[in-house]
């Protein structure tokens, strides 16, 4: 049966609980949401024998979630990725972000949405279970302008996707870039070198050493940065093309192809081991591939597991990274009396192929 149900996992420094809910479909996928983030703690998916794993990289407990994590499982805001020096102008108006990376903006800075408590509404709907999240984030927070009101469902369907409809708007004119942060694991332990990627995706944006963009569309053509046909992660991670190198491996936002705002598919990621698949659909012209390159081992997640490098995949659909300071990108503007309104949908199902 499909299903809501609803514990408390811990507590906020300030004594305000942290919710805990679980959505479970008809096919025994479950996802776990917790207020706190919007963070998905754990999504079980069953392999091609019907064995269910969790596959998305993060802690049992809450606790360490309070503690520095590199976003496992988060909601991403205000703005996704990097704004290049922690300052922007809109309509010929400076403005000064916090710094969290060096001296640039990262993710939305030291409280961005990934650290607030959500207001979280459980509820049934036609095509599944949800959870209702909402926030109101204060004109200044974090140096952006106005008063911004957020809201992001996510809906677990009968068609075992997990769909997140993002939606927002502000009262004085300002930047935003939602996104969400789950480290995948088809196999549900190990590396992802194996798995296979495919992006709906003929060109990348290459970035400086501080994984700014450089403004340039690359294609991918020739490249380590080719998934325009399945590949497996690891074949060319470790090349010695330079943007890899300065990465440290796929740390990329990938140019998704033919869209204004248009749904349709942007990756394809598959485990030949156990058969486990994942579709991501989006409305974001953008895909941030980041390959786990920061793990390296001094995290204890779930079950005692030691996060290595690479051991898992975020796929992050979004705008593309520093846009306010780059004129030749898709705006992120926002202004009073617009909605902003974003929807991304990650498909699970079993393939009995192996792979190539
Ligand atoms: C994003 C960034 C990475 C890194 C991770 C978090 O995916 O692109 O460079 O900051 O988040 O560790």
């Amino acid at each position: 049966m499909a299903m809501i149900a609803q514990q408390i996992f811990g507590q906020m420094p300030d004594g305000r609980n942290v919710e805990l809910y679980t959505l479970a479909n008809d096919h025994g996928v479950e996802a776990r949401i917790m207020s706190y983030g919007g963070t998905l703690v754990s999504l079980r998916a069953p392999d091609r024998n019907g064995v269910h794993a969790d596959v998305v990289l993060g802690f049992d407990e809450f606790a360490p979630y309070l503690a520095q994590h590199p976003y496992f499982g988060s909601l991403i805001g205000r703005y996704a990725n990097r704004i290049a020096g922690a300052s922007f102008t809109i309509d010929g108006k400076p403005y000064r972000l916090s710094a969290n990376e060096g001296r640039n903006h990262l993710h939305g800075g030291r409280i961005g949405f990934d650290k607030i408590l959500w207001d979280a509404e459980p509820a049934e709907s036609a095509e599944g279970p949800q959870l209702v999240l909402s926030h109101f984030s204060r004109a200044g927070e974090e140096g952006y302008p106005g008063n911004l009101s957020m809201g992001v469902t996510y809906t677990l369907t009968a068609q075992n996707e997990l769909r997140l409809d993002y939606s927002g708007s502000t009262d004085q004119t300002t930047v935003i870039n939602l996104t969400h942060h789950s480290y995948f694991n088809l196999a549900g332990a190990g590396t992802i070198h194996d798995h296979l990627l495919r992006l709906t995706a003929a060109r990348y944006l290459p970035v400086d050493p501080e994984l700014i963009p450089l403004g340039e569309q690359r294609s991918v053509q020739g490249t380590p940065f080719d998934f325009t046909v399945p590949r497996s992660i690891g074949s060319r991670i470790s090349s010695d093309e330079a943007q890899l190198q300065l990465a440290g491996g796929y740390d990329h936002c990938w140019v998704l192809t033919e869209r204004s705002g248009a749904f349709a598919l942007a990756a394809e990621l598959f485990d030949p081991m156990s058969g486990r698949a994942l579709s991501v659909f989006t409305t974001q012209p953008g895909i941030q591939v980041y390959s786990g390159n920061f793990l390296d081992g001094s995290i204890q997640g779930k079950q005692g597991q030691r996060y290595q490098r690479h051991s898992g995949l975020c796929l992050e659909t979004q705008h593309f990274p520093d846009s306010p300071n780059q004129s030749t990108f898709p705006i992120t503007v926002l202004r009073p009396g617009e909605n902003y309104r974003q929807r991304t949908i990650y498909r699970f199902k079993v393939d009995q192929q192996t792979g190539q």
